[in-house]
């Protein structure tokens, strides 16, 4: 038996539409941060029996969606994988935008390549990972990663390292504005974007440019660039869900409550900015000095459950 974490991460330069729907290949390059206090832990070993059994959090896996993945594997990508049994537990709630299926499948994809010792390199193992849903690429490792690739080749798209965490390392931390599970699946959502947004197209060209920007400004480590380039992924992301039809909608009251008492910090001359994912939880960051004042901040908001310091 293995043992394998991941921890989740919060894309500042968002992946919203893919190119591919099978292989999963985004439309978009994006940039994540890892959120190191939450973490999955994924124990696998090789089966008795004669089929998958995949549990998580004490539960069968309802969603099939590991099954389907290994399924994938075996039959498109013909490894070799016996069945297994997995068992996954996190230390933080599943579908409810803190991106419990990037730590999930990028854990997964870990302990399939030590469970079978199949020496992949860490871009190897984000190919896996992408395969389960495309976050997960940027899971596999600890630090400013990069999911991108060339449009024609699927192969190249795996998530690379821009820098280690420890090399310059923000404070991170979340607004817990829900504690309930999300109405609409990232991967649904991002196909009705794709297929009924008429902001999709200039969304698509808008987040390479902001792309290129994030990537400068985090080599730089220039944090006022950082966060415009992230603020315009995280509007121009939430534009495609507002004209979606029907619209995609994660945020609630709380989480509105959050970004406009961030943005009165920002007023306020403080170095912090703010994003959400598929879901209503707000990912605050910021330079360390700001800490305090972040967090007594955003505490005070009507609405928030639980503010969680995860990074450093
Ligand atoms: C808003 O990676 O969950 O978090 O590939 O279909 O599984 P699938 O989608 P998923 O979508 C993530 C969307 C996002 C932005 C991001 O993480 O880049």
């Amino acid at each position: 038996m293995i043992e394998a974490i991941a921890h989740p991460n919060v894309a500042l330069i968002k992946y919203w539409g893919k190119r591919d729907d099978t292989l999963r290949i985004p439309a978009s390059p994006s940039l994540s941060i890892p959120l190191l206090a939450l973490t999955t832990q994924v124990r696998m070993d090789v089966s008795m029996g004669p089929t998958d059994q995949v549990l998580i959090s004490g539960k069968q896996d309802a969603s099939g969606r590991a099954r389907n993945w290994l399924d994938t594997l075996r039959q498109q990508f013909a490894l070799d994988v016996p069945p297994l049994v997995i068992e996954s537990t996190s230390n933080f709630p599943a579908s409810s935008g803190l991106a419990s299926s990037a730590s999930g499948f990028a854990a997964l994809a870990k302990g399939l390549n030590q469970l079978l010792a199949m020496g992949l390199d860490e871009a190897m193992q984000s190919r896996l990972a992408r395969l389960g849903s495309a976050s997960a690429a940027r899971s596999i490792g600890e630090g400013y990663m990069v999911l991108d690739g060339n449009a024609s080749d699927h192969a190249s798209w795996s998530a690379r390292k821009l820098l280690d965490w420890h090399e310059w390392p923000l404070g991170v931390s979340v607004a817990l504005c829900s504690r309930e599970t999300k109405s609409i699946s990232s991967s649904a959502g991002m196909l009705l974007g794709r297929e009924t947004s008429p902001a999709y197209g200039d969304w698509i060209s808008t987040n390479h440019r902001l792309f290129m920007q994030a990537s400068q400004a985090i080599a730089e480590r220039n944090f006022e660039t950082l966060a415009s380039a992230s603020n315009q992924s995280f509007d121009g992301m939430l534009s495609v869900m507002e004209s979606s039809k029907p619209p995609v909608r994660y945020l609630n009251p709380a989480s509105h409550a959050v970004i406009d008492a961030i943005k009165a910090l920002q007023d306020d001359g403080l170095q912090v900015f703010c994003t959400c994912d598929a879901g209503a939880q707000v990912k605050c960051i910021y330079l360390p000095e700001h800490e305090a004042a972040v967090r007594s901040r955003v505490m005070r908001v009507p609405g928030v459950l639980e503010v969680r310091r995860v990074c450093p």
